[in-house]
């Protein structure tokens, strides 16, 4: 089993037990203590048979346009971050009640009920905020626009456009409509260039024609370029490369590549993914190969999965670096630091934006927030995004 699906499990069996002693601790106190046990027992195994059943079926499932999607997973994965969250909130309640009791004798008689209270509360609120994260922010995309200034642009590409996706996940989170609509609105932006930075397909490699035939409609007049992700792994590499050798998308795998119409202009690199530590910047493992291939006198633009690459490419004075990767962490929390605390900021360097080297202001990295999702089809104050970057000569 690889990390990655031991780390999803363990936190899958945590979050089970936590909705376990959640369940039980809501039911009515009259029931005996077997009874709530056996009943939690049961809700618990009825509720998260949910993913399992969806495994079984999802051949069938997946033929289904909409509905298992909006009324199966999603209400599945709002209860279980839900039961996440509460659950958490109640491990801290209980040693904060603990304590107090310890303190003050008195204080135990009402202790149950403030938990009771307080899990019923933190239940609602919890679906109440995950439900709008998961109905509304994770399905409206929008798009950012940013314009980058260089004092040393070629005139010639001062206005380029560029349009920039990633970390699409194509699977029972991410619907092929979903995909489709993406396609429509970068094509309409009529960019220049476009750019992908890997996760096309979430694990299952039943969606990479799909997804891949879809995203070949992308257009652009100096080409679409991309690279591959960690997920690209876990779904099959070899099928990866097999699905977009039939389309017209050009994958670099540390090498780089001159747009076309653009050559002797523009550079743009492609960085193989490490695979492994996908919770921390990773190790890049060719980094003289990858830095030998920067053009001095050309604009270079490197495109990374990871956005940790930043760490060393800045160094290579590369004008622009594009990654994705964190999914901006799927929830911000605005207000904190100038551009909001990301939760993928417990993990990695860079979360979501853009990046300016502190040596070399003109030596940038944007890591756009993604498409898709993983583990739940939840985003708060993190919507997914389509950037579009425009160059211009200062
Ligand atoms: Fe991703």
């Amino acid at each position: 089993m690889s990390s990655f699906f031991a780390v999803i499990l363990s936190v899958f069996l945590l979050v089970v037990f936590l909705q376990y002693m959640l369940i039980r601790l809501m039911l009515p106190q009259a029931l005996s203590k077997t009874g709530r046990a056996l009943i939690s027992l049961l809700l618990t195994v009825g509720i998260n048979s949910v993913p399992f059943l969806y495994m079984t079926w999802t051949g069938t499932l997946d033929q289904l346009p909409w509905w298992h999607r909006e009324l199966i997973i999603f209400p599945y994965a709002i209860l279980l971050v839900a039961s996440a969250v509460s659950g958490m909130f109640l491990l801290v309640v209980w040693c904060a009640t603990l304590m107090l009791s310890l303190l003050w004798p008195g204080f135990d008689r009402g202790k149950r009920r403030f938990l009771s209270y307080s899990g019923r509360a933190t239940v609602g609120a919890s679906l109440g905020v995950l439900a709008f994260g998961t109905y509304y922010e994770n399905k409206t995309p929008e798009i950012s626009r940013l314009t980058l200034s260089y004092r040393g642009l070629h005139p010639d590409l001062s206005g380029l456009r560029l349009v920039h996706i990633t970390d699409i996940h194509a699977g029972p989170l991410i619907s092929y409509e979903t995909i489709s609509s993406i396609v429509s609105r970068a094509n309409a932006l009529k960019p220049d260039l476009i750019v992908l930075t890997g996760d096309y397909v979430n694990h299952n490699p039943d969606y990479i024609h799909g997804c891949l035939a879809l995203l070949d409609e992308l257009k652009a007049p100096a080409g679409v370029f991309g690279v591959y992700g960690n997920h690209d792994y876990y779904t099959g590499i070899d099928a990866m490369k097999a699905g977009f050798a039939k389309t017209g998308i050009s994958v670099l795998s540390d090498c780089h590549q001159a747009p076309k119409g653009l050559e002797g202009l523009l550079n743009i690199i492609g960085a193989e993914d490490p695979i492994s530590g996908w919770a921390t910047d990773a190790q890049f493992q060719d980094v003289a190969k990858l830095s030998g291939l920067v053009i001095p006198d050309r604009f270079n633009l490197l495109l990374s999965h990871r956005p940790g690459i930043f760490r060393i490419s800045q160094d290579w004075k590369v004008a622009l670096t594009l990654a994705g990767h964190t999914h901006g962490g799927q929830v911000i929390l605005p207000g904190i630091g100038e551009r909001g605390f990301s939760l993928a900021g417990f993990f990695v360097t860079y979360t979501h934006g853009l990046y300016e080297s502190e040596k070399e202001p003109e030596v940038r990295m944007y890591v756009n927030r993604g498409i898709g999702t993983i583990i739940a089809p939840v985003r708060l104050f993190c919507r997914p995004e389509i950037v579009e970057i425009t160059l211009k000569k200062a």
